[in-house]
C-alpha cells in the first residue's frame, strides 16, 4: 500500500513538474539570482560613461566579453577577458578602435565562430549591420576592417522604422541558411537571411518577424535567437516596461522562420524583469537591458543548454539623469535560480 501510495505521489509529481516545463526543458515562467555591478568603465583617459550591449563566450576556462562603449560623443566597442567574474573588473580593456575595425559608430557587438571559415565572426552596428573577423580570438588586434551586409537600409525597414532606430544584429544558422535578426526601436523585429554556404555575403529577403504595432516598447531591441535542443528555438527581446524599466520578454519556436510562440513575455511573467531577479546585497540597477547569454557552445548555430542559463546584461543606477548615450550603464550577471 505505501509502495502504491508513494508511486503514486511520484507520477503525479512528475506530471506536474512535466506541466511546468516545455517539451525543450524550457521553464515557463523564470527566476534568477543578479550580482552587483561586476564590470564598469575604467578611469581612464577615454571617458567612457557607460559599458553596454555584452556579448560572451567561455573558451577554455576564459571568458571572452565584446561590448559597447557609450559616452555623450558616441560608441565604440571594447574586448576584454578574465577567467573568474571576481576578476572581470580589473581585467585590461582592449579598446577596438585602434585595430582596423576603426573608429565611430560602431555599437551591440556579437561573437561567435563560423565553423565553415574557421573565423571568428564580430557583428555589429555602424548604421547599417557589419562584420568583422579574426582567425584569432586571443588577438583583438587581428580584426579585419567592417564589412557592412547590406547595400543599404532594406526598403521594408525604412518603410517601418517611423523615429526608430535600426539596431541590434543578431546572425544565427541552421544547416541551410543564416539569418540576421535586427529591431528598428518601433515595434519591429526584422529577420534577413542568406544561404550557409553564401554566408557572410546575400543577406536580403527582409521580413518583419515579430511586431507590435499597439506598443512599440513591447518589441523594442536588443533581441537574442538561441537553438535549445532539436528543433527549439528560444526568442529574446528586450521591453520598456510600463514603469519605464528595461526587461525581457521570451517565445519559442521550432524553426526560425516559423511563428514565435508566447514563453514567458508579460510584465508578472517576464523572462527577465526586476520583479523575477533577487540581487546579492542592493539592488543596484531596475533595468534588466541589452545582454546576452553565456555561451560555451561558440559556433554559429548558437547553441546553449538550458541546464544553467547565465546571463551577463546592462543595469543602470535607477536614479540616473543623463542623457541616454551618458548614461552609466554597467554589466552584472544574471544565474537561473
Ligand atoms: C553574494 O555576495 C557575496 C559577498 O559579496 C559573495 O561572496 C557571493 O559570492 C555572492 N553570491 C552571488 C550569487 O553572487
Ligand atoms: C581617476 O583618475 C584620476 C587621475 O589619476 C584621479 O584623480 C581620480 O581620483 C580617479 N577617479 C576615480 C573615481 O578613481
Ligand atoms: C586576453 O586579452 C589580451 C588583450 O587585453 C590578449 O592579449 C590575450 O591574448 C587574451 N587572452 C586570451 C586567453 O585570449
Ligand atoms: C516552420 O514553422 C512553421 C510554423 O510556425 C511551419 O509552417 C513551417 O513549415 C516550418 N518550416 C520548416 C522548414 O520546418
Amino acid at each position: 500500500m505505501l509502495t502504491l501510495l508513494l508511486l503514486l505521489t511520484s507520477i503525479c509529481s512528475a506530471a506536474v513538474s512535466n506541466d511546468l516545463y516545455t517539451r525543450s526543458n524550457l521553464p515557463t515562467s523564470f527566476e534568477w539570482d543578479s550580482s552587483g555591478i561586476l564590470i564598469a568603465p575604467k578611469n581612464d583617459s577615454r571617458d567612457i560613461a557607460g559599458i553596454k550591449d555584452p556579448s560572451i563566450i567561455q573558451v577554455d576556462g576564459t571568458y571572452h566579453v565584446f561590448a559597447s562603449t557609450a559616452k555623450e560623443s558616441g560608441y565604440s566597442l571594447v574586448y576584454l577577458n578574465f577567467t573568474d567574474f571576481s576578476d572581470a573588473n580589473s581585467a585590461p580593456f582592449y579598446y577596438l578602435d585602434q585595430t582596423a575595425i576603426g573608429t565611430g559608430y560602431r555599437a551591440a557587438p556579437q561573437i561567435f565562430y563560423f565553423e565553415p571559415h574557421n573565423l571568428w565572426y564580430l557583428i555589429y552596428q555602424n548604421g547599417n549591420a557589419a562584420y568583422s573577423t579574426n582567425p584569432d580570438l586571443s588577438n583583438p588586434a587581428g580584426w579585419s576592417a567592417p564589412t557592412n551586409f547590406f547595400a543599404s537600409e532594406p526598403d521594408i525597414i525604412a518603410d517601418n522604422i517611423g523615429n526608430g532606430y535600426w539596431v541590434d544584429m543578431w546572425v544565427i544558422c541552421d544547416a541551410l541558411n543564416c539569418y540576421l535578426f535586427s529591431s528598428d526601436d518601433n515595434g519591429h523585429l526584422y529577420r534577413s537571411e542568406t544561404t550557409f554556404s553564401d554566408f557572410p555575403a546575400g543577406m536580403g529577403n527582409t521580413v518583419i518577424a515579430l511586431s507590435d504595432e499597439t506598443d512599440i516598447y513591447d518589441v523594442y531591441e536588443a533581441s537574442n535567437v538561441y537553438h535549445i535542443g532539436d528543433s527549439q528555438y528560444l526568442l529574446l527581446v528586450e521591453a520598456i516596461g510600463s514603469d519605464g524599466n528595461r526587461y525581457f520578454r521570451s517565445w519559442t519556436s521550432t524553426n526560425l522562420t516559423g511563428t514565435w510562440t508566447g514563453l514567458a513575455n508579460t510584465e508578472s511573467n517576464p523572462f527577465a524583469r526586476w520583479n523575477n531577479v533577487q540581487f546579492n546585497g542592493t539592488a543596484w540597477t531596475k533595468s534588466i537591458s541589452h545582454g546576452e547569454m553565456i555561451r560555451t557552445e561558440v559556433d554559429q548555430t548558437m547553441t546553449i543548454s538550458t541546464e544553467e542559463f547565465r546571463y551577463l546584461y546592462q543595469g543602470v543606477d535607477p536614479a540616473a539623469s543623463e542623457d541616454y548615450n551618458a548614461l552609466p550603464w554597467r554589466l552584472g550577471l544574471l544565474v537561473q535560480t
